[in-house]
């Protein structure tokens, strides 16, 4: 076990991963992009809140600003190698949707763009973008939800039928085991 004092940066700073990331997808400018957000979140139930912080260096970030909704994508570990290159290649010099030759699936609630190949989505209404730090929460408020009914077992994910992807920090991929404890609360 070591212990660091933290001034500034730590030296890296990925110890609650592995975490699911997501694939946000947002269209301004007749643009369409897609980016890994790994730092993702669910905020609130009622109303449906959901959150992605994005650091301002990323071409999303300009296209999130400008855009009233963004779409937020699940996607299993199979598709690990699409996640990684959206997430090392930038809007910015490439169009991701034709050098990848991406299927995009449309919202259906609202106008977003959707990385096809998911076992969830989210279609979300931009109602918040608050600075934290070097990045900021982009927050949707839900307004669909589509859903592989195959994955889901009694409102869970079934990892038997779904490896969820998970991210371990610098390009490193994985999925969870499928032994899954069913414990009773009080
Ligand atoms: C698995 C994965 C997770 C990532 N998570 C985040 C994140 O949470 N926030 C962020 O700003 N960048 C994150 N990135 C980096 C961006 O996805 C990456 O810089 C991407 O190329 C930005 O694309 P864009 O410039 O087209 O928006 C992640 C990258 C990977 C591979």
């Amino acid at each position: 076990m070591r212990f660091e004092v933290v001034e500034r940066k730590p030296r890296h700073f990925n110890h609650f991963y592995p975490a699911v990331p997501v694939v946000v997808g947002v269209e301004a400018a007749g643009r369409v992009n897609f980016m890994p957000v790994v730092w993702n979140v669910g905020l609130s139930l009622d109303p449906p809140l959901f959150g992605v912080g994005v650091s301002p260096k990323r071409f999303s970030y300009g296209l999130l600003e400008q855009a009233d909704a963004f779409g937020v994508s699940f996607h299993p570990f199979e598709q690990a190698d699409l996640v990684q290159r959206l997430g090392s290649t930038s809007g910015r010099d490439t169009d991701k949707v034709a050098a990848f030759g991406l299927e995009v699936v449309r919202g259906q609630a609202l106008d977003v763009p959707l990385l096809g190949g998911f076992y969830a989505a989210y279609e979300l209404e931009k109602t918040d973008a608050v600075v934290t730090g070097d990045h900021t929460l982009f927050v949707g408020r839900l307004r669909g939800i589509w859903e592989d009914e195959r994955a889901f077992a009694q409102d869970t994910l079934d990892p038997e039928a779904v490896r969820a992807l998970l991210y371990y920090g610098r390009y490193r991929y994985g999925h969870p085991a499928a032994n899954v404890a069913d414990l009773k609360g009080d």
